[in-house]
């Protein structure tokens, strides 16, 4: 299955993608730091491209005639952590759909914030897909129940051309940890710390963290326990001596494997490209649905190709 990677960032999506077997042709993203991240961690070319200029990548995506094209639109307009610039990146989610629309490929994967789904960007991007001809399937994901050791809840809108409307609703649910992840059992219990500090968005919620549960949402920006940190009763332990994950931690928990090169020198441009990555782990649990379902609908010679090329 040939894929193109839209906003692509430096790559979470596309290493769960191309674990799962798709074969990404092209990269497209607009911030030169995730560039050159890419760059680093694959084969494939990664483009600086503006998208909201969709119509000139439309026609150039259309020649290059993927079966897929996945990608997470900006989500700072729809997040909690959002800095209230309404408009330019929901436009983005437009500016996907349009593509998508345009290029016509047989499956799209979008990928969001939870709360994206009740915007009107998506109302209206899930209109565009319609009008196009695609079954919608809509879900929301928690990745510790996906195999990666964080609580991160992500909104997937899976399109599939002429299908029905949640044709992936069961492939995806029913492989679905019943338990979630904590972070001593994905490492095996190599790790180096018990507890650690994850700076609250405001002290009515805690800001330390066991390692036998999953991990908040890892965020892009990282912060050591201020010395106001007032506590908070459902602390599993008392701040002091309590330290913050460190970066390479923090793209573990994100389940990129060691050898994924974050090559800036800022530790705060590294944080932000973990932070606004797809787990590897979810992103390869829905790649891998979407590769189930496309080889149960294929004659046995073309699965068998399908595997070869794999
Ligand atoms: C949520 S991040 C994508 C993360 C990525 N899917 C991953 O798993 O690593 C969104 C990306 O969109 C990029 N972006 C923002 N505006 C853009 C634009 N106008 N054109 C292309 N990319 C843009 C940002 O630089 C950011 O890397």
């Amino acid at each position: 299955m040939l894929g193109i990677d839209l906003f692509s960032g430096c790559g979470g999506m596309a290493l769960g993608f191309q674990m799962a077997g798709v074969k990404i042709d092209r990269a497209y993203e607009f911030w030169d730091e995730a560039i050159k991240c890419y760059e680093k961690n694959f084969q494939h070319p990664i483009k600086k491209a503006d998208l909201s200029k969709f119509e000139f990548f439309a026609d150039e995506i259309s020649c290059l005639n993927p079966d897929i094209i996945f990608g997470g639109p900006p989500c700072q307009d729809f997040s909690q952590a959002g800095n209230r610039r309404e408009g330019n990146n929901a436009d983005l989610t437009i500016a996907y759909a349009e593509i998508i629309s345009r290029v016509k490929p047989k499956w799209y994967v979008m990928e969001n914030v939870d709360r994206s789904r009740k915007s009107s960007a998506y109302t209206n991007a899930r209109k565009i897909f319609k009008k196009a001809g695609y079954g919608v399937t809509e879900i929301v994901l928690d990745a510790s129940l996906c195999g990666a050791p964080q609580k991160r809840k992500r909104f997937f809108s899976i399109g599939l051309i002429n299908a029905n409307d949640g044709f992936l609703n069961h492939s995806l649910e029913k492989n679905l940890s019943k338990v979630p992840m904590t972070i001593r059992s994905f490492f095996n219990g190599n790790f180096e710390i018990e507890y650690y500090y994850r700076h609250p968005r405001n002290y009515n919620r805690r800001g330390i963290f066991s390692i036998d549960e999953p991990s908040p949402t890892i965020r892009g920006v990282n912060r050591p326990v201020p010395a106001g940190y007032p506590g908070h009763p459902n602390d599993p332990v008392i701040a002091a001596g309590v330290r913050e994950l460190s970066t390479l931690e923090r793209a573990l928990v994100q389940t990129f494997p060691k050898s994924f090169i974050f090559p800036s020198e800022s530790k705060t441009i590294n944080e932000q490209l973990i932070g606004n990555a797809v787990p590897v782990k979810l992103a390869e649990y829905v790649a891998k649905a979407v590769m189930n379902y496309h080889l149960s609908e294929k004659c046995p010679e073309e699965k068998e190709q399908l595997i070869l090329n794999l």
